[in-house]
């Protein structure tokens, strides 16, 4: 891998914000003259694009779900992330594999340690010695009752965002329970103030990182 490849990826309960900050996210990487692949999980390939829709429409049991989540995840690896990575691109990711830890694992009680072994595989890759992970994780974090509140009558919602508030205190623990196992990878983001305050956030702790100098994306 190129050493200034960058893999960013952006975590969070369903109506926590994050993806209202990809555009300026690409615009600062791409105005400090970066190369940025924007992608999403699950997604980013025909296939997975394609697995996606059955993920978010399906009902199934936990395991299918993981198997599906990881098969869509090995075919977005090996034709976009690891490829980008190696020409020294930012990619930009709406979520990974610690959301399948937060709703497969925590949310629908799905065994982590099945969970992890696929993680091992599917990440894998030959030549390297650990398995791919996000460089940096920025998780918007936001109290479930607040994000029901946002999401409510925003659209039609999908199989998880049907879910219960519960289920969305469980995912929450979970991407809590992963960030405290990865500090250093992990950026908790206050997502419950105003939209702009979490941008200075999300930019302050990339600055922080080394990643960006501070810019002026808007
Ligand atoms: P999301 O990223 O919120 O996209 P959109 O903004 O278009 O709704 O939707 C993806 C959904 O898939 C979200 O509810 C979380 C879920 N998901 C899993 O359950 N497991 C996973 O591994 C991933 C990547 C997503």
């Amino acid at each position: 891998m190129s050493d200034n490849g960058l893999f960013l990826t952006l975590e969070g309960i369903d109506g926590a914000g994050k993806s209202s900050h990809l555009d300026a996210l690409e615009a600062l990487f791409r105005a400090q003259g970066r190369e940025v692949v924007r992608t999403r999980e699950p997604g980013g390939t025909p296939l997975a694009e394609t697995l996606r829709e059955l993920i978010l429409d399906q009902p199934m049991d936990p395991l299918t779900e993981s198997l599906l989540v990881f098969a869509a995840r090995r075919d977005h690896i090996a034709q976009v992330i690891e490829p980008a990575l190696a020409r020294g691109d930012v990619v930009l990711c709406d979520r990974f594999t610690d959301a399948t830890f937060a709703y497969q694992g925590a949310g629908r009680g799905f065994d982590e340690a099945v969970l992890s072994t696929l993680e091992q595989w599917v990440q894998a890759e030959a030549g390297r010695a650990a398995p791919l992970q996000p460089h940096i994780t920025l998780w918007f974090d936001l109290a479930p009752g607040i994000a029901a509140q946002r999401l409510a009558g925003a659209r039609v919602p999908d199989k998880f965002e049907a879910q219960p508030v519960e289920f969305f205190s469980r995912v929450a623990q979970g991407y809590a329970a992963r960030a405290a196992a990865d500090a250093n990878r992990f950026v908790r983001i206050d997502a419950s103030q105003a939209r702009d305050q979490v941008w200075q956030q999300v930019e302050t702790a990339l600055v922080a990182r080394g990643v960006l100098n501070r810019g002026s994306a808007r």
